[in-house]
């Protein structure tokens, strides 16, 4: 998703732009670009389809010069027009004095298009952005003011935007708005910073402000001005930021997602710190104290979140409808708004659950919005500590899985589920449906699952061998029962969006309803075998697929004679309760899609066409 970059201060430009920008890569881009106002008043402008590297093997003549007074940059996700250097940003206006970063949709760019054209402005691009540049043109002229100029403009867009403008008239001001589309400002003691996201300026400076929507102002080096969405000067108030830089960086692993992977132990200690209280063994989540009365007498609880954060919900449904009495609905983010339902009808008793690592997903913020629209109290299960989510929830729960920088989601899914775990059983409790007994066992399996996964890592090996003999094929089946199958659908989300083989998770008494005329000798189904209560039948399905010469891959327990039996090829995890099955059982399925990718030479941590982070609809 588009990233947006802008320093003005003592130190070199051009080096802090594009540094910070890189930053940014790990939201997935086709092409960048960066403004440079200089001393002379002119505007410099590069844009490059492609790599960073690629803009910045155009910047050598510029990198260190003192003649460069501000700054603005960007990497473009196309949404309007076709990814080329044209289309990339910054865009600019007629006399080129204007120049815009944006990150969003404007919804009225083509009636406003047809507008300027009508009044003589001479477009060069296909995208909706250039229409704000002209624009500001339009109301310089207008007004000879160029914060004016920017106010009106803001004032006429309409969709999701964040903005960085730069304006030649003022030779020390950058200015920014933030509608919709996350944006951050920072200060320190070096300038002012502008980003769509905190790790693009942490090296610079940890006071930074997330813009709230409605937010503009300009920075000038010194200070940061801003205004809220009703013209009212408010204060620049940061948070300390207190991560670590070299958590953002790889660590000594070739990917990022493995790394992420290899995290997980210590990032579901994170997780459940401060949730559990060691000493009584019991759940306490004093973030939902407000939330007491109604997690009591509440009687439904709708899901909502996209892709993996959506897997992880329809876990956290299975959770809610086995131990409580609750009736859940979960569904995703795209479809929330749109379903014929009327909320209306049981608003007063119901609780929302919306789940996000990013905290920016557009479809999610809007079904969230919805819910919130009726009153119905949201809780947000997010990573990102300031992002839209967090704000917008009434109760964020954070879940500390730290940055995640590979796009294929791993870490934040599992302390997803460990949050989700936590929250349905704490349910469970305030509702009376599990006793002293059964609170203090699950809390100590809870605490013993850090120890678990360090020792499932352990399957690496096993699973390089598996992903070696699998990694040619053109599709690969996951079949399982209850939980094993929604960990199948994460497992099959992953594989596929790396490695980008056909694959797809069925339940596995579906197979001769249909999906059974797919597989045929040497297909490769990956077989999950981890819930007792099924096992007999799921065994039965994997002999199904091997009387058809398929190659089963079998994800049981190491002590599981009979699941080994029937594997052509198996990865055992040491023996845990059932309902533990998915934190434990999705370690490996994360594994397989990495190495399968790697082995098929894929850009692992930035797979073709996705995005970290997917701010429009
Ligand atoms: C995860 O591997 C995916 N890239 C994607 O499905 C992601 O989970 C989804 O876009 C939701 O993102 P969010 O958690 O930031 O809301």
């Amino acid at each position: 998703m588009c990233g947006i970059v802008g320093y003005i201060g003592t130190d070199k430009k051009v080096p802090v732009i594009i540094d910070a920008l890189k930053r940014l890569e790990y939201r997935g881009y086709d092409s960048s670009g960066i403004a440079l106002l200089m001393e002379d008043g002119s505007v410099v402008i590069e844009k490059k389809k492609g790599p960073i590297s690629v803009l910045e093997s155009e910047l050598t003549d510029i990198w260190n010069s003192d003649k460069v007074l501000l700054g603005i940059a960007h990497t473009r996700w196309a949404t309007h027009g076709e990814p080329n250097d044209t289309n990339a940003h910054p865009h600019t206006d007629c006399t080129g004095r204007v120049a815009v970063v944006h990150n969003g949709i404007i919804e009225n760019f083509q009636h406003l298009k047809d507008m300027l054209i009508k009044e003589g402005h001479i477009f060069k691009s296909d995208t909706d952005t250039e229409v704000i540049a002209h624009l500001i043109e339009k109301y310089l002229k207008e007004t000879g003011n160029p914060f004016e100029a920017f106010k009106k403009t803001i004032d006429t867009l309409e969709g999701a935007y964040a903005l960085a403008v730069i304006i030649a008239d003022e030779k020390d001001k950058i200015f920014f708005v933030r509608q919709q589309s996350p944006m951050v400002i920072g200060k320190s003691d070096k300038g002012t910073y502008i980003a769509s996201d905190i790790p693009a300026i942490l090296p610079y400076t940890r006071d930074i402000m997330p813009l709230e929507d409605g937010t503009y102002g300009y920075i000038d080096g010194k200070e940061v001005v801003l205004f809220d969405k009703e013209g009212n000067r408010i204060p620049f108030t940061p948070i300390k930021i207190d991560w670590d830089i070299e958590s953002a960086e790889k660590k000594g692993y070739p990917h990022f997602m493995l790394k992420e992977i290899h995290e997980q132990p210590q990032t579901i200690q994170d997780a459940l710190r401060g949730r559990i209280d060691i000493a009584k063994s019991e759940i306490v989540m004093p973030e939902l104290d407000s939330l007491v009365d109604k997690l009591k007498t509440a009687k439904k609880v709708y899901i909502t979140a996209c892709g993996t954060a959506f897997h992880a919900g329809l876990i956290l449904k299975y959770l809610l409808k086995t131990y409580t009495d609750l009736s859940v609905e979960a569904d995703v983010g795209s479809e929330f708004r749109y379903m014929p339902w009327d909320l209306s009808r049981d608003k007063d008793d119901s609780i929302a659950v919306v789940i996000s690592q990013s905290g920016e997903t557009a479809d999610t913020i809007a079904a969230m919005r919805l819910i919130k629209s009726y009153d119905i109290p949201v809780i947000g299960i997010v990573n990102v500590v300031g992002s839209t989510i967090y704000r917008e929830s009434d109760v964020p729960l954070v879940i500390n899985a730290g940055p995640e920088i590979a796009v294929a989601s791993t870490k934040a899914y599992t302390n997803q589920l460990i949050v989700g775990y936590l929250l349905a059983m704490y349910i469970a409790k305030l509702r009376g449906f599990i006793d002293k007994q059964f609170e203090h066992q699950f809390v100590s399996d809870m605490l013993a699952l850090p120890n678990l996964i360090s020792t499932v890592l352990g399957v690496e090996e096993t699973v390089k061998d598996i992903a070696l003999n699998i990694k040619d094929s053109s599709n690969i089946f996951f079949i399982g029962r209850l939980l094993d199958h929604l960990i199948n659908m994460e497992g099959s989300l992953k594989l596929k969006e790396i490695s980008y083989i056909h694959s797809e998770a069925i339940q596995a008494g579906e197979l001769k309803h249909g999906p059974l005329a797919l597989i045929s000798e040497g297909t490769p189904v990956i077989a999950t075998v981890l819930q007792d209560r099924v096992k007999e039948k799921q065994i039965s399905n994997i002999i199904e697929v091997r009387a058809r010469k398929a190659k089963t891959i079998v994800l049981g327990y190491r002590d599981d004679i009979e699941a080994q039996s029937v594997a052509d090829m198996f990865i055992g995890l040491p023996r845990i309760d059932s309902l533990f099955a998915p934190i434990a059982g999705i370690i490996p399925l994360q594994l397989l899609a990495y190495h399968v990718a790697v082995m098929r030479g894929n850009n692992v941590d930035k797979p073709r066409n996705l995005a970290k982070s997917v701010t429009v609809e």
